[in-house]
């Protein structure tokens, strides 16, 4: 079966700034993939051509079989394509219930705002955030906008979901706990394409790893290879972590 998503020489151009630069990348249904790199690297620059925010300046964009280069946001969401922001953005006059149901609505997978709201409540409470429901968005702490954020995604009922460093500031518990939900996340069979700065995270969660370096794709395998690339090293791990790592055959 061919891959769910990929991307064919695909570039983003800012002005005179090369955001992408000719990514090929193929990602195969169930996989879980490590997206990492440097900051400015690019990452948020691919979800967002991915999802539609962006369009891409040259190339194609390739999901469950369709070309999906032009499409539009709310059209990306109703395909299949979910995301994470990397700043959250709740609506925070909204309760936490709404705002999962209005991504249900966006993403087109409630044909009724009963249905979506139903669909909302199942996510929240599988993120953890029944309690809060009524709660105003805007009053939650950061862990908790963190899971509201995966509930929104979810409730699209995605394929691919895109997670933006959605651990980014958690504590070591709420991390122990957010890795548990993105395990569970895929074992409903939702693909997974991780953005995340922490390597422990990174190394535990995924079964590849690509590498973004000034918009560019410099590597792309599993993680026992990645972490000892030699241009991985120098342009993101730095060798004092290529020399803790231990030694794979
Ligand atoms: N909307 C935009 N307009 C102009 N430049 C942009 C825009 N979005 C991103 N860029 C630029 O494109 C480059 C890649 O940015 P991007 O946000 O994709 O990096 P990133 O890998 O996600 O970095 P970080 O790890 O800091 O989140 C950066 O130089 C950034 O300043
Ligand atoms: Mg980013």
């Amino acid at each position: 079966m061919s891959a769910l998503l990929e991307l064919a020489g695909v570039s983003r151009a800012f002005g005179g700034l090369r955001a992408l630069s000719s990514v090929d990348l193929a990602v195969q249904r169930g996989e879980v993939v490590g997206l990492i790199g440097p900051n400015g690297a690019g990452k948020t620059t691919l979800v967002n051509v991915v999802t539609g925010v962006h369009r891409a300046t040259s190339g194609r964009v390739r999901f469950d079989g369709e070309d999906v280069t032009r499409l539009r946001p709310y059209q990306a969401a109703r395909r299949g394509i979910a995301r994470t922001f990397q700043i959250v953005q709740p609506f925070s006059a909204m309760t936490v219930l709404e705002n999962v149901t209005a991504a249900a609505l966006f993403g087109g997978a409630a044909r009724s705002i009963a249905e979506a709201r139903a669909q909302a409540r199942e996510q929240l409470a599988f993120v953890g955030l029944e309690q809060a429901a009524d709660r105003r968005a805007g009053a939650l702490t950061l862990a908790m906008r963190k899971r509201l954020e995966l509930a929104k995604g979810l409730a699209m009922r995605p394929k691919l979901l895109l997670l933006d460093e959605v651990n980014a500031g958690l504590n070591a518990v709420e991390m122990d706990a957010a890795l548990a939900l993105i395990r569970g996340i895929a074992a409903r069979g939702v693909t997974i394409v991780i953005i995340e700065h922490l390597m422990k995270v990174v190394l535990s969660l995924c079964s590849r790893i690509v590498v973004l370096h000034h918009g560019e794709l410099i590597a792309a395998g599993k993680p026992s290879e990645i972490v000892k690339d030699a241009r991985v090293v120098q342009a993101y791990l730095g060798r004092r972590y290529a020399e803790a790592q231990p030694a794979h055959g």
